[in-house]
């Protein structure tokens, strides 16, 4: 039988497969439970590009850190953070312009591209005999990886579609604003005492909107219609709306576009919330594009960090200072307005009698989406 099945039950799965309107939603196992964890680890974890760290941890040729491994030299490159001698883990935290990276524990030396470069001692000799090792066949195992909007990803299976292909439906969208040319204006880092599919849900729904962010608008009209547009695009998921926020009137900034859409839309106006499966965020707002990268630690414990990028002058302007304050402000609330109903999510799926959970149908479609889209690619990974 299928583990994640057995994990899950066969009766859950089928009821999350069903259609939206009478579907129930992922059952507390998949929150909770340490083997499913393990399960997502490497069925999800380890075959999909995972968003892992910021193009702004490593600016400069020499800096890499430790996340499973990065590295960079113009481009970045990312390498199995463990040393080909007896298996040290190579560095413990980020460093800086370093012209090879050292294992701590017998001094093997590799070069920035991950060839082995020295083995000083290794046959009783301060410099080792070329010919005292194969260092050909010893450098660093490499990992695919690409960076997109300062994200850098990796694919530890080898095997996920190109990096380009991955993105490019976000990339569309994206299209008509001036993403490239941003610079890194704030950046955020915290952990949140839930499974990181809860902490990715909690960003997926409007409908605790009204009840913990007294801040944001309505995203229902005078009618009670939506004011958004599900995205449930296979990996790309999320909303896009147009509205007016509180941080666009406290915080003006500057728009990240050039003139109007192509389409002829208010591109002002049009926010993008968009999760790349598994684990990353890329939000467009008007003005600020927010990277968020979401890392399970535990199955009640996930670190998320988060970089904000706006366009040169108002990411380095004096005349921003005050907006970027302003703005990094407005999302800490949010966060932490957040950070509560999230924990409580997880304490609630210690229950005895959590489960038959309902998922609103005009709120809840991306929510649904994500879950399927989770289970879906563990059940299609165990088959192969
Ligand atoms: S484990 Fe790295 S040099 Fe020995
Ligand atoms: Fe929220």
């Amino acid at each position: 039988m299928s583990r994640v099945a057995e994990l899950l039950g066969r009766d859950a799965i089928a009821a999350l497969q069903r259609p939206l309107e009478t579907a129930r939603a992922l059952p507390p196992a998949a929150y909770t439970d340490a083997d499913f964890f393990a399960l997502e680890r490497k069925l999800v974890f380890h075959r999909n590009w995972i968003g892992v760290a910021f193009g702004h941890d490593i600016p400069a040729p020499g800096d890499a850190m430790p996340v499973d491994a990065a590295g960079r030299d113009g481009a970045v490159r990312a390498f199995h953070n463990v040393c080909r001698h007896r298996g040290a883990a190579i560095i413990d935290a980020p460093v800086r312009g370093q012209p090879s990276l050292r294992c701590p524990y017998h001094g093997w030396a590799y070069g920035l591209d991950g060839r082995l470069r020295a083995t000083p001692l290794w046959d009783g000799q301060r410099v080792a005999a070329a010919d005292a090792l194969d260092r050909g066949s010893l450098g660093l195992a490499p990992v695919r990886s690409g960076i997109f909007a300062d994200v850098v990803f990796v694919d530890l299976s080898g095997a996920a579609p190109p990096l380009a292909e991955f993105v490019r439906p976000l990339a569309a969208r994206w299209a008509p604003y001036r993403t490239e040319d941003t610079r890194l204006a704030h950046h955020a880092a915290g952990e949140i005492a839930a499974n990181w599919k809860l902490a990715i849900e909690g960003a997926l729904e409007n409908y605790h909107e009204a009840f913990v962010h007294p801040s944001l608008p309505a995203r229902i009209d005078a009618a009670g219609n939506k004011t958004f547009t599900d995205t449930a695009e296979d990996a790309l998921f999320g909303f896009c709306w147009a509205g007016e926020t509180a941080l666009r009137s406290q915080a003006p900034l500057v728009p990240l576009r050039d003139g109007p859409l192509r389409d002829g839309a208010e591109a002002a106006r049009t926010d993008y919330l968009s999760f790349l499966f598994p684990n990353t965020q890329l939000n467009l707002y008007g003005s600020v594009v927010i990277a968020v990268i979401w890392t399970p630690l535990a199955p009640d414990r996930t670190s998320l960090r988060s970089s904000f990028y706006l366009v040169p002058e108002a990411a380095e302007g004096a005349r921003f200072v005050e907006a970027r304050a302003a703005m990094a402000e407005y999302w800490r609330n949010l966060r932490e307005e957040d950070r509560r109903v999230i924990e409580a999510m997880q304490r609630g799926r210690n229950s005895p009698a959590a489960g038959d959970f309902r998922l609103s149908p005009f709120w809840e479609h991306s929510v649904h989406h994500f879950q399927n889209k989770l289970v879906a690619a563990m059940l299609d990974a165990e088959t192969v």
